[in-house]
């Protein structure tokens, strides 16, 4: 198969539907995107950002990567914040991750998948910045909190990054927040690690 004209079917259909709702809708988000939010999320196909939170196109500036990591080095992510931040002028920049994550499931396994674990050394490092919260829990415990534990990490990165540092150093108003995501019921929880200035970064 090689043009997958069923996938192509249902953007039509997709378009016409939103189309016929709101009439010139994608005319008018052609001149422009203004987006108030930086999603930073995981590629897993059970958690597509705009529809899990019920937002059309152009109100979300996505950047998905195997469980939602912020790596310091990471010059796709970092360019996404940056553009979001200076150019787009978001206001909240939010690190969603979620429990069954594969990558965290793998993080803690022995690592034998090949290119993928020097990503998920990333996730190791959390484990070891954590060992005293993750020790003493059953394996599914572990998995859910490490879920939690690498999204809290992932803020801290976002908030040292030199685009965010330098947005807060020029008076601009800008929430890092950490979410996780339930795939077994579809509901969001924030982690109440919300950062909004460098003085909060202290905290987690
Ligand atoms: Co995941």
């Amino acid at each position: 198969m090689k043009t997958l004209k069923h996938i192509f079917d249902r953007n039509a259909q997709w378009a016409a539907n939103i189309e016929k709702n709101d009439p010139g809708f994608f005319d008018t988000l052609s001149k422009q995107q203004a987006p108030e939010y930086l999603w930073i999320g995981c590629s897993d196909s059970r958690v597509p950002a705009n529809q899990i939170v019920d937002l059309p196109p152009g109100e979300v500036f996505v950047h998905r990567n195997i469980a939602n990591l912020v790596v310091h080095t990471d010059l796709n992510c970092l360019s996404v914040i940056q553009y979001a931040v200076d150019v787009l002028k978001v206001r909240h920049i939010i690190v969603c991750g979620h429990y069954g994550c594969g990558g965290i499931r793998a993080a803690l396994e022995k690592p034998e998948h090949g290119l993928i674990d020097n990503w998920l050394r990333h996730i190791r490092d959390v484990v070891r910045f954590n060992e005293d919260r993750l020790s003493g829990l059953n394996p599914e415990q572990q998995a859910d909190v490490l879920c939690e534990l690498n999204v809290i990490e992932q803020v801290a990165n976002v908030c040292n990054t030199t685009v965010v540092q330098k947005a807060w150093e020029n008076g601009s108003v800008l929430s890092v927040h950490g979410w996780i995501y339930n795939i077994g019921n579809g509901i969001l929880k924030d982690l109440d690690t919300t950062i909004t200035c460098p003085d909060d970064i202290i905290r987690c």
